[in-house]
C-alpha cells in the first residue's frame, strides 16, 4: 500500500496539497474541524484532478485512481496515525499554529514529519517547546500550488538534517520545485520579494509618479513577462552583452543611486488606498471576484501547460 500523508485543514491550500500528494502517488487523509468543508474539499479535489489530467499536468497518472487514494477522517489522531508527513493548513494565526502543533506533537510517531503551510511565520515561533521539534519544518506553497510548483522549505534551527532531506525529496517526488532557506528569515523569500515590489508600487502611486493601473501594466506587459521564465538574476545576465559582470559594472552605481531614494516603508492606508481601490473596483469588480479568480487560474493553467513544453536552454 502507498505511504500516507495527512492534511490538517481542508481549505484552499489543504485541498491543493491533497491534489499534489495524490498525484505523487501517496494516500491522502484530510481532516478539518468543520465536517462540511471536508465534503466540499473532496468535490474540489476530484474536479482539480480531472482538470489537471485534461491539461496533461497529472504526471501521466489516472485521475480516478489518484482520487481513490484520497479520503477524509473526523478524528485528528486517526488522521495522523501512520503518516510519513503531515501538512498543516490551518489559518495564518500564530496562536492557532501553536495550539495545533502542540496537539499534533502528542499524537504523531517519532518518524512523522510535521510540515506547516504558513506563509510568513518562522517555524521556531511555534515548534520550540515540542518534543518532536526536530521533525518540524515549513513547506510554503504558492497559490494555486497545482499550477505554481515553487515551494519554500524553511527548517527551524532544530530541524534534523534527515527531516530536511526527506521533505525535499517528497516535494520533488510530487512535482514541486523546493527552494530551501539556509536560515529562518521573517517573510521568507517569496513574500520579501513580493513586499519589496508592492512597497515600491505604493510609493510610486502615493508620490504621484503614476496611476495604479500603470504599475500593473509595467508588470504584465514588461517585467512579469520575463520573470515567468527567467528570474531577476538571469534577467540581468542576459541584459548586458558581457553578462552579469558587465551588467553590474555598467549599472551598479545607478541602481544604488535609485535604491537610496526608496525611503521608509509606507502603510497600505489613506488616500493611496482609496486610489488603488477605485482602480480595482472599476477593473476587477467584487461582484465578479469569483469569475476573476477562475479566469486567473485558467490563464495560469495555460501558462503551466506552455512551461511544460517550453524549449530547453541551449
Ligand atoms: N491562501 C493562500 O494564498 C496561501 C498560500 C500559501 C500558504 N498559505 C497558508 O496556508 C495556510 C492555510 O491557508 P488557507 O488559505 O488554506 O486558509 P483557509 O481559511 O482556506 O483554510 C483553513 C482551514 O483550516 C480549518 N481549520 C481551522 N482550525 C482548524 C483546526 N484546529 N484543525 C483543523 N482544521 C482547522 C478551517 O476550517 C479551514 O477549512 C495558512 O497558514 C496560509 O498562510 C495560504
Amino acid at each position: 500500500m502507498s505511504e500516507k500523508i495527512a492534511i490538517v485543514g481542508s481549505g484552499l491550500i489543504g485541498r491543493s496539497w491533497a491534489v499534489l500528494f495524490a498525484r505523487g502517488g501517496y494516500r491522502v487523509v484530510l481532516y478539518d474541524v468543520k465536517e462540511e468543508l471536508m465534503t466540499q474539499a473532496m468535490g474540489v479535489i476530484e474536479t482539480q484532478l480531472r482538470s489537471l489530467h485534461e491539461s496533461n499536468l497529472l504526471l501521466g497518472k489516472d485521475p480516478a485512481e489518484c482520487f481513490s487514494r484520497v479520503s477524509t477522517c473526523d478524528s485528528l489522531s486517526s488522521t495522523v496515525e501512520g503518516a510519513i508527513l503531515l501538512q498543516e493548513c490551518v489559518p495564518e494565526d500564530l496562536g492557532l499554529k501553536r495550539k495545533v502543533f502542540t496537539e499534533l506533537d502528542s499524537m504523531v510517531s517519532d518518524t512523522t514529519i510535521l510540515s506547516s503551510s504558513t506563509s510568513c511565520i518562522v517555524p521556531s515561533k511555534f515548534t520550540e517547546s515540542l518534543s518532536h521539534r526536530a521533525n518540524c519544518i515549513v513547506c510554503h506553497p504558492v497559490n494555486p500550488p497545482h499550477y505554481c510548483p515553487a515551494v519554500e522549505v524553511i527548517p527551524a534551527p532544530w530541524t534534523s538534517g534527515h527531516v530536511k532531506e526527506k521533505t525535499i525529496s517528497i516535494m520533488k517526488q510530487i512535482g514541486m520545485k523546493p527552494v530551501v532557506a539556509k536560515k529562518e528569515c521573517d517573510g521568507f523569500i517569496l513574500n520579501r520579494l513580493q513586499y519589496a515590489v508592492l512597497q515600491e508600487s505604493w510609493r510610486l502611486v502615493e508620490d504621484g509618479v503614476c496611476d495604479p493601473e500603470d504599475i500593473d501594466t509595467v508588470m504584465t506587459g514588461g517585467l512579469g513577462l520575463r520573470w515567468s521564465f527567467i528570474g531577476p538574476f538571469e534577467t540581468i545576465h542576459l541584459n548586458a552583452p558581457g553578462g552579469v559582470r558587465d551588467y553590474c559594472e555598467r549599472y551598479s552605481d545607478g541602481i544604488v543611486r535609485v535604491s537610496n531614494t526608496f525611503g521608509e516603508p509606507r502603510p497600505l492606508t489613506g488616500e493611496t488606498l482609496v486610489k488603488v481601490t477605485e482602480y480595482l473596483e472599476g477593473d476587477v469588480p467584487m461582484e465578479k471576484h469569483k469569475d476573476n479568480l477562475e479566469w486567473r487560474d485558467g490563464v495560469l493553467k495555460q501558462l503551466a501547460v506552455f512551461k511544460q513544453s517550453m524549449p530547453d536552454k541551449p
